[in-house]
């Protein structure tokens, strides 16, 4: 079925975005701000686990993965450098901003699956408890500065066009 491998495609990519764009936070957070490093290095490994059960799920499927999976990854390392170089305010609200897009998807993704496809089905269903996590941490710790409206609508648009586009590619 042609739009379960879509969204098991996105995901796959979306998930390799995330890492790229915590391990670039987290590589900044070791210089600049040590506080925040442990949280991210946490969120980091819930992606890698995540990006591996898609990852899995890709191959024992025989799917191909997304063709702009790179520019996830880049996209990634440029959200992860600029939030990062912001602040951890910044760090926050993007996390915030990032996480609650996701689960607009994931909440569709899940609605669709469960109707058509259990195994995908569990496979969303078992990262969405740690990106509603991540969403609440983000949010709750994001203060809100001047910077919080735009930073979180330029990220949410970010997002919601690479989802968009990867459904394309
Ligand atoms: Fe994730
Ligand atoms: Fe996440």
């Amino acid at each position: 079925m042609k739009e379960v491998e879509r969204i098991i495609r996105v995901d796959h990519a979306g998930e390799y975005g995330a890492i790229h764009i915590y391990r670039t936070q987290l590589f900044l957070a070791k210089y600049l701000y040590k506080d925040v490093a442990p949280k991210i290095e946490e969120m980091l490994s819930h992606e890698l686990v995540h990006y591996s059960t898609f990852n899995s799920l890709l191959k024992k499927r025989n799917i191909r993965s997304c063709y702009g999976i790179h520019l996830w990854a880049f996209g990634g390392v440029l959200l992860g450098l600029a939030s990062g170089l912001l602040g951890r305010n910044a760090i926050w609200v993007c996390t915030a901003s990032i996480e609650s897009t996701v689960l607009h998807h994931l909440e569709w993704q899940m609605d669709y699956l469960s109707k058509n496809d259990t195994e995908a089905f569990e496979a969303v269903a078992s990262i969405k408890a740690d990106e509603e996590e991540h969403q609440n941490y983000g949010a709750t710790n994001a203060s809100s500065s001047y910077l919080y409206k735009p930073l979180f609508s330029i990220v949410r648009g970010t997002t919601e066009f690479a989802i968009w586009l990867s459904t394309k590619l």
